[in-house]
């Protein structure tokens, strides 16, 4: 650097710090770009640019699969929500993107499309009728498919989910406890319910009693009416036949489901309402979120082939991350009774539970003792 440029960037620095020092002083701080606030809301959404047909990939074949056996034999089937003037603007993408990952996808609608996958539930369209959506969904996958797969994982069409890490963290829960995991509010119920956009997933008892026990008795669960808010009715009836709302963070406490994009997440742009409702007291910044995260929502096609590329595709050379396997366990075991727990032979839960960063305490320990 020559003497008169180093001598300008330093007038230039002072500049800039005399101009701050001044601007701060007069309390002006610039505009945030609200044009480029991240969506909190389905309409934020709208006016979105883009293509009726998914994009172009390609495959990795010498890509190294290390999941055991008992992660990659979990099956989950996946219903999406979706509708018929979406089918072409988000269900694609979806189908395209992480859809593919599921052990079986359903899109939930109210036009069939044999090309997309969707079904029509027979109840019509919209938001007012989600909860007899929601219904229709789960009778179709209890009648046609309750044997078939373990878990049962519910996603909106702009919700963006990391299959490998559903069935990582599932992989140490057995599916025949009644258990729900997902995006965890603390509302409607002593237990709370899931966010229906941060996606969640039923084990498949939990879908049998459902269907079997709570939706034909009317004081249990709301079976007349198509109305109401899904993911609060759901919550409701599974809370009244005793499902158990699970924890679904890691052993770090970090979430694992969430209502919004990472970004919203990561900076805590959250809005208030949702500070209100979430069970398990948020954090930001890379804490926000675990490495084994497995949905966010409000994502767009944009956003969906971005985080397909970036998780699927872009790899620093000759970093390798591994995840302590099974699964450590998430803090609040209170909401992981012992019998949902999966033995697997050999490791048992002790081991896994060593792997946990915090102290673990007396009630824990006896816990792990009654496990073991
Ligand atoms: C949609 O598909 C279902 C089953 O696949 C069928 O019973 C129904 O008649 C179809 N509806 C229309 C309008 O084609």
């Amino acid at each position: 650097m020559s003497k008169e440029t180093s001598l300008k960037t330093a007038l230039l620095i002072v500049i800039s710090m005399m101009l701050g020092a001044l601007l701060s002083s007069l309390d002006i701080v610039p505009p945030l770009d609200n044009d480029r606030r991240e969506p909190l809301t389905h309409a934020d959404l709208e006016g979105e640019q883009i293509p009726s047909f998914p994009l172009d990939t390609h495959s990795h074949p010498d890509e190294i699969t290390e999941a055991r056996q008992e992660v990659q034999e979990v099956r989950v089937l996946c219903w999406v929500l979706t509708t018929p003037t979406s089918h072409l603007s988000k269900a694609v993408h979806v189908r395209a993107t992480w859809g593919s990952r599921c052990d079986k996808l359903i899109f939930i609608s109210s036009k069939n499309d044999t090309e997309l996958g969707a079904i029509d539930v027979g109840v019509g369209e919209g938001r007012q009728v989600l909860w007899g959506k929601t219904k229709a969904a789960l009778t179709h996958a209890y009648n046609l498919y309750l044997e078939d797969y373990d878990w049962f994982f519910k996603a909106d069409d702009d919700t963006y989910a990391v299959m490998e890490n559903l069935r990582y963290m599932l992989a140490i829960y057995d599916p025949n406890f009644p258990i729900y995991f997902g995006s965890r509010f603390k509302l409607f119920t002593k237990q709370g319910y899931m966010s229906g956009g941060g996606g969640y997933v039923l084990s498949r008892e939990a879908l049998k009693q459902f269907i079997e026990v709570s939706l034909p008795n009317k004081k249990l669960c709301k079976g007349d009416t198509n109305t109401g808010a899904e993911d609060a009715e759901l919550g409701k009836c599974l809370d009244n036949i005793g499902v158990v709302a699970g924890d679904s963070r890691d052993s770090y406490g970090r979430g694992r489901f969430f209502p919004f994009t990472p970004v919203t997440h990561l900076f805590g742009l959250v809005p208030d309402w949702y500070l209100d409702y979430v069970y398990y007291k948020p954090d930001m910044g890379l804490n926000c979120c675990s490495d084994s995260a497995v949905a966010f929502h409000y994502v767009d096609s944009h956003l969906m082939y971005q985080l397909e590329y970036l998780l699927y595709h872009l790899r620093p050379h000759g970093v390798y991350h591994r995840l302590p396997d099974p699964a450590p366990l998430p803090p609040d075991t209170k909401s992981i009774p012992f019998q949902a727990l999966r033995k697997v032979a050999g490791s048992g839960w002790v081991a896994a539970a060593t792997e946990r960063p915090q102290q673990v305490n007396h009630e824990e320990q006896k816990y792990m003792n009654a496990v073991d």
